[in-house]
């Protein structure tokens, strides 16, 4: 079965082809990033209005590029929530009336549902059961995989998702929107220990992340460590950066180190925009060692957000004979335990 995928939830119109047989066939990207960068951040109104431009001619696009027929389509996914509203409502809308229009099933997928089983798309997939670290912009979960649909959530942010406190520190540092890929980079000319970070809530019990105090310790030492007139050297701009990237990172290795632990499972997956963190795998790959398990990711371009894990999430439920009702449906807020196992 080939099944079409639109991911629209967020900043970027994502829209991708995969065929249950041959895997992925094509993908088209679009990045809204140089949009909302004027702003610093996504303006939601300005995102909808772009997802209207885009998403049918990308729909064209990947059908030509994938070397298909229309008609050789048999089902369309589309992100349903959890996301923006009005720039669901874009993805949901057009997913739902080109399925109507195409006379096939179509089904919508939640967006972290996605995330979760982008690594599915690898040559190399991870075998359930697994323990999933889900870090993106909005989320940051740590979840017991058993199978498609049944997951129980171990533990979650209570306040900022990493890719936030990534991209508010980016902000703070005077770098471009989304924050997250530039801080990685300045880290990179940083020296460590340099700046020494909280490590928030790992020592207590328990699988829960906060970030907002992270992000607050890294302000109060970019303000001492300016000058009178608000300027800080570059040095140690860098030397922050690699600070505040080794806290996260070391916060989030911490508990999955406990959640393997914990369920004594052998397989970690990371996923979500900030899986595409090079020293969050580096870490990671020495964590997951100690525990004698294994560690999964997708390729970068797969780890942030994509059509791609839209089609394989769509393509898996809809094979299990799921599919929506002629309701479009936007749900911005909407959590992982209550989907349905397949
Ligand atoms: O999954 P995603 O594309 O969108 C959401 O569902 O939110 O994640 C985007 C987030 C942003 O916060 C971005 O700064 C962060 O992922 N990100 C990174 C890196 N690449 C993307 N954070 C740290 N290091 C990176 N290399
Ligand atoms: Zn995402």
């Amino acid at each position: 079965m080939i099944v079409l995928g639109i991911e629209t939830s967020c900043d970027e119109t994502g829209v991708a082809l995969y065929d249950s047989e041959r895997g992925l066939l094509a993908d088209c990207l679009y990045s809204q990033i140089d949009i909302h960068a004027q702003y610093g951040g996504v303006i939601p109104e300005l995102a909808s209005r772009d997802h209207i431009r885009k998403t049918l001619p990308l729909i064209g696009e990947v059908i030509d590029k994938a070397g298909i027929k229309q008609s050789d389509i048999g089902g369309v996914a589309y992100t349903a929530g959890p996301g923006l509203v009005g720039a669901l409502l874009v993805g949901a809308a057009v997913g739902r009336s080109v399925g109507m229009g195409w006379d096939v099933p179509t089904i919508g997928v939640h967006h972290m549902e996605g995330h979760l089983l982008a690594p599915m798309l690898e040559e190399l997939p991870p075998a359930f059961p697994f323990v999933a670290l889900l870090v993106s912009g909005g989320h940051t979960q740590l979840v017991r995989v058993e199978g498609i649909g049944r997951y129980l959530v171990l533990g979650e942010s209570l306040d900022d998702a990493a890719g936030e406190a990534f991209d508010k520190v980016g902000k703070m540092l005077g770098l471009p929107y989304p924050g997250g890929p530039h801080v990685a980079k300045l880290a990179l000319q940083g020296v460590t220990g340099k700046f020494t970070f909280p490590r928030p809530m790992t020592n207590r019990p328990g699988l829960d992340f906060s970030f907002s105090g992270l992000k607050t310790a890294v302000r109060t030492a970019i303000s001492e460590a300016a000058d009178v007139d608000g300027n800080i050297d570059d040095r140690q701009r860098a030397d922050i950066a690699r600070g505040f990237e080794e806290a996260v990172v070391a916060t989030l290795a911490i508990k999955c180190a406990r959640a393997l632990q914990q369920t004594g499972m052998h397989t970690l997956i990371i996923a979500g925009g900030v899986s595409a963190n090079l020293q969050l795998r580096e870490v990671l790959e020495k964590t997951v060692a100690k525990h004698n398990a294994k560690l999964f990711y997708a390729q970068p371009r797969f780890c942030t957000d994509n059509g791609a894990m839209i089609a394989y999430a769509g393509c898996q439920r809809l094979l299990a004979g799921q599919a929506d009702d002629l309701e479009i449906r936007a749900q911005p807020r909407w959590s992982l335990e209550a989907l349905s196992a397949i």
